[in-house]
Formats: structure tokens, C-alpha cells, sequence
């Protein structure tokens, strides 16, 4: 595996420069400087949260647990990493990295990060910074810091992704199809909610500041909250479903994948509801292609899972089409159906028009929660993740609305406690009409 990644490392990062070069135009500077980052601190505390490098640095190169690092580049010239291997007794420095990808680097060692400013070149004013800037960094006298012109370049662009991209992103599929087989059979051993987050965690071998996002675990009305991150310690609850969304992460790439569990002797009006959920997520998915418009997707699914609660019973009195659009579809559906998908879980630029800075492709009236508004290119890629839920909030605003009528509320009380259902793919666009489905490949791969 890593040999492949490696393989196509080059090509990636020529792919970056070039994406430097035009970004660097629009900012008219004349080189980058991308910064790791910084650990911070808790409020009055001389500790904090795990060290998260900034994307745009693991963009360049995959060092995840390396702060106060920098790339410095200028067009036309080799791009230079300056690592920071601080001189430290209380903490394990940074090792210098050797794999292969390093080869692409003139490399320097630093070993406090104020040496970085002379290495960086005495024509500053010319480079534009790109990162979470400290004090004792952002006074060193660069052209710009975060230049909007040159942050909007980038991360339009970002949307598709490189071969190696691509190969991370399937790793890191692999890696939560492993802990998605790990936690369900805890699940059904009878473990808790933090058991099955343990045995995810040990299952992939990622400890939970190297998880792309905190993982939802919850066993039956637990589903119904959106991001319920709660992990419970009991094993003596209620367990007729059981959510997982949880990923698995390679060199900074995510994935972000869900998949819902039910318990023997379910109500066969759910059965029939997953069934209907699996079925639709696939045309969903099979919706990927280029040149489509994400909203159509997104307006296909609150059509598809409208359908499965009129044919379960739970939608009465409308048309799919009519719940769809009169807002019954929201008290089930409230979320997008995805977004996309990178180095950061809702991967940035979703609602870019362009790669100025617009942001004018306006959601679908009513859909407020859509992460993407975009049409799909070729290396997108982005989660298919219909849910339904029976979530109180939403079921009494539903009233209150007077949309009550067009909902079988006795049928509801039936379905709680079991939450909800939500199935999440992570899906390439690929330049023909057939998508690449990383999350059902991977499970097919480690089945
Ligand atoms: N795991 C968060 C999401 O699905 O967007
Ligand atoms: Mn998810
Ligand atoms: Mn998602």
C-alpha cells in the first residue's frame, strides 16, 4: 500500500506547485510559506487538545504530528521543508521523515522555530502565508497572511482529488470498513457504546485524536441524534439498532462512513424501512456522475426516502413528491444528503461558485443544512448519506406547523426506540457514468 501511495506522491505534489503557481498569481506574491501549526492550551491550563496540522500543510506533505513545521515555495524552484525537531526532555521530538515523499524537499532542520525566519528568505514581504499565524510568526513581515484570492484558489481546486489522493482515501476506507466489522460484532457480543468505540479504535489501530471526527455509537433512540457522541457505559440499555458513523484516516485523508444495525425481532414496518434505505442509498450513489448537479441529489433523496415512509405508512395523506416539497420530508430528513470529502471531513469549498471567492450557488429554498451546491468533476468526492430519523423536535415543530395530519403518529410511538437510520458512502466521481464506491469497496476488500 504505501508503496503505491508513494509512487504517485510525485505527481500529486507537481499537481500542488501548479496549483501554487496560478494562486500565487491571484495574490501576486511572489512565494508560499504553509505553517503546520501550533498546539494550544486549555484556559489556564499548561495542556490541551491533541495537535491538528493545518490542511493546507498536509496538502504539500503528510506530517500530521509535526508543529511549527514549514513548506516554502516559489514558482519554478523546489519546494523546501523546514522541520521543526525541537531540543526536548519532556516530549518526544518529531522524528525527521526519510520515507520516500521526502525526496520531492530540499529539507532543513530547525530547532526552534524562530530559526525558520532566515531560512524562509529575506524577501518576506513578497510571500504569502498561508496558516494559523502566532504573534512571534505573523510579525516576521509577510506580503499577506491567508490572502482570501489565494485561499479561495486553492480550495476550490481542492474539490478534486489527485491519483494519490485517491489512493489515501481508500486506505483510509479500508481502515473504517475494518472497524466498522470490529464494532459490529462487539455490538452484537453485547458490549457498550464506549466498548464498541474501544474495540473500533483497536480494531484500525487509531487512537481517538488520530480519528477523523468523534465517532457516533448509539444504540436505539440514541440514533436519532444527528451527532451523538454521548458513549455511553452501560450495556444494560435498550439495544434494538445500533448507528455507527465513524471513519477511518491515512495521511490526513478521511473517510466518513454509516452503516445501522438491527437487533433480532425488530418491527417489520423498520425491516421494511432499511430495506428501503439500502435500496435507495445505492441509486443515490449510482447518481454520482459528472456534470450532475449535487442539488439534484440532494432533492432526490428527500423525493426517494419521502417514498419508503408513504409505502411504509409512516407518511399518509400526500404524495412522496408532495412530502417532498411541503416540508413533511424535513421532519424525517432534516440534514444534507452529504459533502465533500478530504482532508477534512466536510471537506471546504462545497458552496464555491468559482474559484474567486463566490459563493453564490444558492441551497434549494427550505434546505438550509446542504454542504454542497456544486456540480461533480472528475476526482470529487463526496458522502451519499440518506437518514431518517423520529426525532421529537421535529416531529412537535411538525405540529405545530399543522403538518401533523400528513403524519401516522401512532406508527411513529411504534418506530422511536429505534432512532433512526442513516447509511453513508464515500463516492468518487469518476470521468464516466460509473462512480467509484469506496466504502463498499472496502468492505468487500477486508470481508
Ligand atoms: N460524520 C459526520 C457526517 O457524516 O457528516
Ligand atoms: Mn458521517
Ligand atoms: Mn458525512
Amino acid at each position: 500500500m504505501t508503496d503505491t501511495v508513494d509512487s504517485l506522491f510525485p505527481a500529486h505534489l507537481q499537481h500542488v506547485m501548479r496549483l501554487a503557481d496560478r494562486a500565487l498569481e491571484r495574490a501576486r506574491c511572489d512565494g508560499l510559506v504553509v505553517y503546520s501549526g501550533r498546539p494550544t492550551e486549555y484556559f489556564l491550563d499548561d495542556h490541551g487538545p491533541a495537535f491538528k496540522a493545518n490542511p493546507h500543510f498536509l496538502h504539500w506533505a503528510p506530517l500530521q504530528e509535526a508543529p511549527d513545521c514549514f513548506v516554502r515555495y516559489s514558482p519554478g524552484q523546489r519546494p523546501q521543508l523546514v522541520f521543526h525537531q525541537p531540543a526536548d526532555y519532556w516530549h518526544k521530538p518529531p522524528t525527521v521523515p526519510t520515507a520516500a515523499w521526502t525526496r520531492e524537499f530540499d529539507i532543513a532542520v530547525i530547532r526552534e522555530p524562530g530559526e525558520a525566519r532566515a531560512l524562509l528568505g529575506t524577501d518576506r514581504q513578497r510571500l504569502a502565508f498561508v496558516g494559523e499565524a502566532p504573534a512571534d510568526i505573523g510579525g516576521w513581515g509577510f506580503a499577506a497572511i491567508n490572502p482570501d484570492p489565494l485561499l479561495a484558489y486553492l480550495h476550490y481546486h481542492r474539490a478534486a482529488k489527485t491519483p494519490y489522493e485517491l489512493a489515501c482515501l481508500r486506505e483510509a476506507s479500508r481502515l473504517g470498513a475494518i472497524g466498522h466489522i470490529a464494532a459490529a460484532a462487539a455490538f452484537r457480543a453485547g458490549a457498550s457504546e464506549y466498548e464498541v468505540h474501544q474495540a473500533y479504535c483497536t480494531a484500525i489501530g487509531l487512537r481517538e485524536q488520530e480519528l477523523p471526527y468523534g465517532n457516533i455509537i448509539a444504540f436505539g433512540e440514541g440514533a436519532a441524534i444527528l451527532h451523538y457522541t454521548a458513549l455511553g457505559r452501560s450495556r444494560d440499555v435498550p439495544r434494538p439498532t445500533f448507528l455507527i458513523d465513524a471513519g477511518g484516516q491515512y495521511r490526513g485523508y478521511a473517510s466518513d462512513i454509516t452503516r445501522t444495525h438491527v437487533a433480532a425481532g425488530a418491527d417489520p414496518t423498520y425491516l421494511q424501512l432499511m430495506a428501503s434505505m439500502e435500496k435507495l442509498q445505492l441509486e443515490l450513489c449510482a447518481a454520482v456522475k459528472p456534470g450532475v448537479d449535487y442539488r439534484d441529489i440532494h432533492l432526490l433523496a428527500h423525493r426517494l426516502i419521502a417514498g419508503a415512509l408513504v409505502d411504509a405508512g409512516v407518511i399518509k395523506g400526500c404524495t412522496a413528491d408532495d412530502a417532498a416539497t411541503n416540508g413533511v420530508s424535513h421532519v424525517f430528513f432534516p440534514h444534507g444528503i452529504g459533502h465533500l470529502l478530504g482532508l477534512q471531513v466536510h471537506d471546504v469549498a462545497g458552496l464555491a461558485a468559482d474559484d474567486t471567492g463566490r459563493t453564490d450557488i444558492p441551497r434549494p429554498a427550505g434546505h438550509r443544512y446542504l454542504r454542497l451546491t456544486r456540480k461533480l468533476e472528475p476526482g470529487f468526492v463526496v458522502t451519499i448519506e440518506p437518514g431518517l430519523y423520529f426525532i421529537d423536535l421535529l416531529l412537535d415543530e411538525a405540529q405545530a406547523k399543522g403538518l401533523g395530519r400528513f403524519i401516522n403518529g401512532e406508527l411513529v410511538q411504534r418506530l422511536k426506540p429505534y432512532g433512526g437510520i442513516r447509511i453513508e458512502d464515500d463516492v468518487a466521481c469518476t470521468a464516466t457514468a460509473t462512480p467509484e464506491n469506496l466504502t463498499r469497496d472496502a468492505f468487500k476488500r477486508v470481508a
